[in-house]
């Protein structure tokens, strides 16, 4: 179970790209804490320095500033490296709806460089961030990998079109690349600040600053919200895994269901705050349901989830509570 007891070569080097945001700074330090070598590249758009700046001092971490929008800047990151975790994105359903152009350049364009870059430096495997968001308005649930519908936003295709460049980069180059499909990821560091933030961590901040939340719809929307050190045994499972394994996307989440509407008052009862949310209009090019079938990362990466929704939560205000 989990990932602290993995096995790596001596020595290895691993490259994340999107290394100052949420899930990015994340697998930094746990392959820090690991013994591993570490190189966090970041443009530092939607990221934090203060993330990664407790890391700074450690043997064997690098920051690098620079964007995966410049090849040259992929390919020096590159160097010497043996896995690469792109994780280097811009988010957000809403806002992919409003900036398309820019979507396409950052997100396909930025891990389409990746892929080249990880290609000509003969790295061992890049495995990459994908989305839930890929299966569209496809009905039926859990979600089933070769199961996805029409898009509904940007942001979706983005995600889709970095599947399909390295389903072909293994085909073509013989890049082993894994697609990771998150499903809704929680927890330490995610930002709850700004017009885009994620609702776990945006709820706990104003329920904790005495403000009132706002829920899009009628909070009968249901997700399968993942803990973030699920999300890092994935990755670093994904490194291990066989070649035959390659050139897919697999599901990344817990494989559970929770309804917004619960879950906001489960974080009312766990702040010990007694108050009402005001309900707005739905969001445009968001799904009603979510859930995840995980059996495909089980059986081919080793996939075994540690965290279910109420371990994950409890761990997750605890922080926000001691560093908000
Ligand atoms: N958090 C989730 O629930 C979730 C769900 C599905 C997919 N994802 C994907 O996981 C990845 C990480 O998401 P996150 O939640 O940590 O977001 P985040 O915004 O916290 O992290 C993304 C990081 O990438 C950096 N970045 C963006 N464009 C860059 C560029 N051109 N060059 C260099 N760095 C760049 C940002 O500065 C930021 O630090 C993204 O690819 C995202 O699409 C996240």
């Amino acid at each position: 179970m989990g990932y602290r007891n993995l096995v790596f070569p001596e020595g290895s080097t691993f490259l994340v790209t999107g290394g100052a945001g949420f899930i990015g700074s994340n697998l930094c330090e746990a392959i820090l804490d690991m013994g591993y070598n570490v190189r966090c590249l970041d443009d530092l758009s939607t990221g934090r320095k203060e993330n990664v700046d407790m890391l700074l001092d450690r043997p064997g971490y690098t920051f690098i500033k620079g964007d995966i929008k410049d090849l040259d800047t992929c390919m020096k990151a590159c160097e010497g490296v043996d896995y690469v975790l792109n994780q280097a994105a811009w988010g957000s359903v809403p806002r992919s709806i409003e900036m398309p152009l820019f979507y396409c350049q950052n997100n396909i364009m930025g891990t389409l460089n990746m892929m080249e870059a990880a290609r000509q430096n003969s790295v061992k495997k890049f495995v990459y961030a994908s989305s839930s968001s890929v299966y569209g308005d496809h009905p039926v649930l859990p979600k089933v990998e070769g199961q996805e519908g029409n898009l509904l936003s940007p942001y979706a295709l983005t995600k889709r079109c970095d599947e399909e460049y390295g389903k072909l980069y293994k085909k073509l180059y013989n890049l082993d690349t894994y697609g990771m499909r998150y499903f809704n990821v929680f927890g330490r560091r995610q930002d709850p600040n700004g017009a885009y933030a994620a609702v776990i961590p945006k709820f706990i901040k104003l329920l904790l600053d005495g403000e009132t939340c706002t829920i899009n719809g009628d909070g009968k929307q249901s997700r399968d919200f993942t803990y973030i050190d699920n999300v890092i045994e994935a990755n670093l499972k994904a490194c291990l895994a066989p070649s035959e394994a390659a050139g897919e996307a697999y599901n990344i989440a817990y494989g559970g269901r929770e309804y917004l509407i619960d879950i906001y008052y489960d974080l009312c009862k766990a702040l010990g705050v007694d108050r009402e949310p005001v309900f707005g209009p739905d969001r445009a090019g968001d799904i009603k349901h979510s859930n995840a079938d995980i059996s495909k990362a089980k059986e081919k990466l080793g996939y075994d989830p540690e965290y279910d929704f109420a371990k994950g939560i409890a761990l997750a205000i605890d922080w926000y509570k001691t560093n908000l």
